[in-house]
């Protein structure tokens, strides 16, 4: 028997002013997408912004339904809509943001299980890490490197053979 240990890095920002502009306004994005969200049940909104490596810039935001599990979170729209479009293209950055009705949001809001999921899928695809960007409504943005460092031991296509 023996141990063992996974570490996993993140870069913090402590305001978006920290980030180079172009990832500046790739956040700005996922701002302004994030306040068009349609969350009535859970008051709670989030966006996301895609960049892909042709340049191209897809958007999502969470929709949510009447039948609770049939809503969709932020990031699979964005990540969906974006591999849809273009199936052979690779995805390079995520940005999310979230806020709530209740209560300011003032820690970085991390990608939900199923998402980082989604993502995972596609990084094993294009094998080209993808860099994940999260915040709140306010305070610190944390950079992921890789979908790796949020999803250690992730379940992918290599367990299926
Ligand atoms: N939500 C997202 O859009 N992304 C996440 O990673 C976490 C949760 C949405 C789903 C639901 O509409 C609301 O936030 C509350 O969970």
């Amino acid at each position: 028997m023996h141990d063992h240990l996974f570490s996993t890095k993140f870069t913090v920002f402590d305001s978006s002013d920290e980030l180079p502009d172009t990832d500046k306004n790739l956040l700005l994005k996922a701002i302004k997408t994030r306040d068009d969200a349609y969350a009535p049940y859970s008051g709670f909104s989030v966006g996301a912004c895609v960049l892909m490596d042709n340049d191209e810039i897809f958007l999502g935001n969470n929709q949510e339904n009447a039948a609770y599990p049939s809503g969709i979170c932020a990031e699979r729209v964005a990540v969906w809509s974006a591999m849809a479009t273009f199936p052979k293209g690779k995805i390079k950055k995520i940005f999310i943001s979230a806020r709530s009705e209740k209560t300011e949001v003032n820690n970085p809001v991390a990608p939900c299980g199923a998402c980082r999921q989604a993502i995972a899928e596609y990084e094993t695809k294009q094998q080209e890490k993808i860099e994940i960007y999260f915040t709140g409504e306010t305070g610190k943005i944390v950079k992921a490197h890789t979908i790796r460092d949020l999803l250690p031991w992730m379940f992918d296509n290599s367990m299926l053979s």
